[in-house]
């Protein structure tokens, strides 16, 4: 079975757009994949987080995952920061990253653009650390959003450059990216992507929101001011509108095709009433699972638990063979 490993941040609630880019596709990668879904909490500290606060979005997104349907029987589901090996690879690699590539990306011009008081070098060298979350368990396939391109090829890149030197050291990992609903945008400004670290709290739709909070969200969205207001899907003339219609289709299960014939004599406001319908429905089982999972604390424990294990004793595997490939002395 190919080897499929991803990972979302606890840095606030999570939202449709992370459902619809990535953990809806980990879903139905269950079966067919090896599958391994983590928290990237030392990822999550490249911006400064509240103590407590950090530790309550890991739970709610372990929580999240497994209301979501990812199923502990058939992937490993742990925390970051249990496994050692993700600090202890990204340091290696960080030796393998050149300034240059990690100037190039395009999310840390943004965020060093956004938060000019704390450029922290962990901030820059946040790609080196995801390469090695996906380096250390060899993955074949990394299941993420459109944003999430650039800093994969950079993985790749490394990887490569690795094997080159050294020999077979990792698998080449492949981007899995969702040919629709990769790039779900903010409500209010549908020329940006939805982000759940947004300032404003109108942009996003947060996975555990009040179903009513959320209808109102949607239906205060910002739909396109054209003359004639007519419903159709195109990114460029239409984003505010084609992002409704792609929640809607992702929502629905319908495409997109069958969907806006429906819409030919109607008005922006029953569209917005049918996607907050759409998504109160595909949200509300999530939430009810949630709320019960949240609460025990135990059962959480113990999937964290063997999930930081079974990925430990993997991730040994691999930082064995780099530290004896790169010259480290073994200790006697
Ligand atoms: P993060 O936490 O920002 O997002 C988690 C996943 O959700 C996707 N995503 C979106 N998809 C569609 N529309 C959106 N508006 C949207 N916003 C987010 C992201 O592309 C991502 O797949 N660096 C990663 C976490 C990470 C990781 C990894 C992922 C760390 N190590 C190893 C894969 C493999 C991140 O910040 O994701």
């Amino acid at each position: 079975k190919p080897i499929v490993l991803s990972g979302c941040q606890p840095s606030g609630q999570l939202t449709i757009g992370n459902y619809m880019g990535a953990l809806k596709q980990w879903v139905s990668m269950q079966d067919d994949h090896e599958c391994l879904y983590m928290l990237v909490d030392l990822h999550a500290i490249t911006v400064r987080q509240e103590p407590e606060a950090l530790r309550e979005a890991c739970l709610d997104g372990l929580a999240l995952y497994l209301a979501c349907g990812i199923d502990p029987e058939k992937s490993t589901l742990f925390v970051q920061s249990h496994v050692p090996e993700h600090a202890q690879l990204a340091w290696i690699l960080n030796c393998y990253t050149q300034m240059g590539e990690l100037n190039r990306m395009t999310q840390f011009k943004d965020k060093s653009a956004k938060n000019v008081t704390n450029i922290n070098a962990g901030l820059f060298t946040y790609p080196a650390l995801m390469a090695a979350d996906i380096l250390l368990y060899q993955a074949n396939q990394v299941p993420v959003g459109d944003d999430q391109k650039q800093h994969l090829e950079l993985a790749r890149d490394v990887a490569t450059r690795m094997n080159n030197i050294y020999g077979d050291m990792f698998a080449i990992p492949e981007p899995f990216i969702p040919k629709f609903g990769a790039r779900i945008m903010s409500l209010q400004e549908p020329a940006k992507k939805m982000s759940k670290s947004d300032d404003n709290p109108k942009n996003f739709i947060g996975l555990l929101e009040d179903p009513k909070k959320l209808t109102k969200k949607i239906k205060s969205a910002v739909t396109d001011s054209d003359e004639q207001a007519r419903i159709y899907f195109n990114t460029e003339e239409k984003p505010g509108v084609s992002n409704l219609l792609t929640l809607l289709s992702l929502a629905t299960g319908r495409s997109i095709d069958e969907l806006v014939p429906e819409y030919e004599d109607k008005m922006y406001g029953h569209l917005k009433g049918d996607v907050a319908e759409a998504v109160v429905s595909l949200l509300e089982p999530v939430q009810t699972r949630f709320k019960t999972l949240r609460e025990d604390r135990a059962y959480l424990d113990e999937v964290m638990k063997k999930g930081a294990e079974k990925a430990s004793a993997r991730a040994a595997v691999t930082l064995d063979k780099v530290y004896n490939s790169l010259g480290f002395l073994p200790r006697p």
